[in-house]
């Protein structure tokens, strides 16, 4: 450990520099603590995180800390900034405390070098106190990491969070209280004189009872049932195993011309992209973006025009931070980079929906968008037809929404019946409302408002290529080929490109 000092003599600056050689590859170090949440939960004082809502990388914690026996909690801000090697932070804490740190991730004998220097700024009466705990902490953080890293399985994307409430799956107090009266039947069974028959009566009810309560919770947590089981999907056929992964895509991908997946998904992107009638200069919102790969090509694929404006919703907090990360990377290799906003969140906005800030709440006076793309991501929400409905009110006049969708074939669509329906959407993780046949999509759409609706058909370009390279990972790839992907392909189930576009006709083009 190294320690320099400067400032002036009432806020004098102290730095200290600690390194530990940790026996992982450099990117796994480096991917680590370019995550902050991961930074946050090792240091030992840290009570509680916050990450603002807007800015993924601002980040309000809470320390707890100790000074002469007695205990007390102090809160700052912490702002996060990635570089090639590392990540850079700035903290403006209570009484005029100004810290600097960085952390760097190096190649070394023996695996990687961890560094962090911090250069603290404060008032010199403050300074033993904060750089006594500095150090211990800090000590005991290096520590912490070395053995996080070298845990097998540790995945950086697992350290909680505390954020905005995302789809998360709390139990309200409706389900508790019919909980509650679902046990009642047990102890009155038990003790009050009841004809056997009575009591077993009693019991199937209650069974039963707590059987659909189950399928209920099953069928709602399937409907966003993603993770980040797909990032072993992107490994290339050449993949040695060792070098980081450039893609993190979690499409069915369209495998006209590959038999690769991340090249694949990226097709099925490209198409939606043109269908979605991307302009330079224009808005773009992309919505179910998971990890942030279809964003990327915005900023950087030579075929799609630059926007001035790139907005992403997607659900799952891992995804939204994973895409923020990502993307900071990216935009500092670009020369320019449109302006980037990333909400986590359904992709339905809903009155009292939190964050604030929904890309498509109606009163929002950010530019309307140019382009609305959904890709492979619809078919989940709650509903699509709410989805368009909002999406064509914050569109601009002239400006494209575009779906890499799922539909049903006229033929199933007029046979099946509800419970079959059912069983596919609890399957598929679909919503039943959203299980249209084509003809029933296209009249939603046109209901809604768009016009020059076109659909394209290309299941034949999505399904076989997409359940042949499940069917070659094995294991549960091959379970999900035959009960989820089939189970839709033996239904008739369609794969559909959706296009459309709000036109404004000159009469009321005033008032919208
Ligand atoms: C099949 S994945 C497609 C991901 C991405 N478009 C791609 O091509 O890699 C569906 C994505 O939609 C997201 N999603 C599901 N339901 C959503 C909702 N109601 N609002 C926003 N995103 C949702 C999921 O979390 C997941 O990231």
């Amino acid at each position: 450990m190294s320690a320099a000092t400067g400032g002036s003599f009432l806020f004098p600056v102290r730095t200290i520099s600690r390194s530990k050689t940790i026996p992982v590859l450099v990117t796994t170090a480096r991917d680590s603590i370019q995550n902050p949440p991961f930074l946050i939960t090792l240091n030992p004082l840290v009570e509680s995180c916050t990450q603002s809502p807007i800015d993924p990388f601002l980040w309000t914690i809470t320390d707890k800390l100790k000074w002469m026996g007695i205990s007390f909690n102090s809160s700052y801000n912490a702002r996060f900034r990635l570089v090639e090697d590392g990540v850079d932070c700035e903290v403006n804490a209570p009484a005029g405390l100004h810290l600097r740190s960085s952390w760097r991730a190096r190649n070394a004998m023996g695996g990687c070098e961890v560094t962090e220097t911090v250069a603290v700024q404060g008032f010199f009466l403050l300074m033993p106190f904060v750089l006594h705990n500095l150090r211990a902490s800090h000590a005991q953080l290096l520590e912490a990491m070395a053995t996080a890293l070298q845990k097998p399985g540790t995945d950086r994307r697992k350290f909680s969070v505390q954020s905005p409430p995302v789809s998360q799956e709390n139990i309200s107090w409706r389900e508790t209280l019919v909980f509650i009266f679902g046990l009642i039947p047990i102890p009155l069974s038990s003790t009050l004189y009841l004809p056997p028959a009575f009591k077993h009566y009693i019991l199937f009810i209650t069974v039963f009872f707590f059987v659909v309560l189950a399928l209920k919770k099953l069928a709602r947590r399937a409907r966003d049932p993603y993770g980040d089981f797909h990032l072993v999907l992107n490994r290339r056929p050449d993949h040695d195993g060792l070098a980081a992964q450039d893609t993190e895509w979690l499409n069915m991908g369209y495998w006209k011309n590959t038999n690769i997946f991340p090249e694949a998904c990226e097709a099925l992107a490209l198409r939606l992209i043109a269908a979605g009638n991307c302009v330079p200069g224009g808005h773009v919102l992309d919505v179910g973006h998971a990890c942030g790969d279809s964003l990327l090509l915005h900023l950087r694929h030579p075929s799609v025009p630059r926007p001035a404006s790139l907005t992403g919703i997607t659900s799952l907090m891992q995804h939204h931070y994973r895409s923020a990360q990502r993307i900071s990377m990216a935009q500092r290799k670009e020369d320019a980079s449109p302006a980037i906003y990333l909400y986590p969140g359904d992709a339905v906005f809903r009155p009292d929906c939190r964050p604030r800030g929904h890309p498509l709440d109606p009163s929002s006076n950010r530019p309307k968008f140019t382009s609305i793309l959904a890709l492979d991501c619809a078919y989940h929400f709650d509903t699509r037809k709410t989805f368009l409905e909002e999406s064509y009110a914050r569109l601009e006049k002239g400006g494209s929404v575009a779906l890499a969708d799922l539909c049903l074939s006229m033929q199933s669509g007029s046979v099946m019946s509800a419970a079959r329906r059912w069983l596919l959407a609890t399957a598929l993780s679909i919503r039943t409302a959203n299980i249209l046949t084509k003809d029933e999509y296209v009249k939603m759409v046109k209901d809604v408002g768009f016009a020059e609706c076109q659909v394209e058909d290309i299941t034949q370009d999505v399904f076989p290529g997409f359940r042949q390279f499940l069917r070659s990972r094995g294991g549960m790839w091959k379970i999900m080929e035959q009960y989820g992907i089939g189970a839709w392909v033996r239904s008739d189930g369609r794969f559909i490109l959706v296009s459309a576009k709000k036109i404004v006709p000159e009469a009321c083009s005033n008032t919208l």
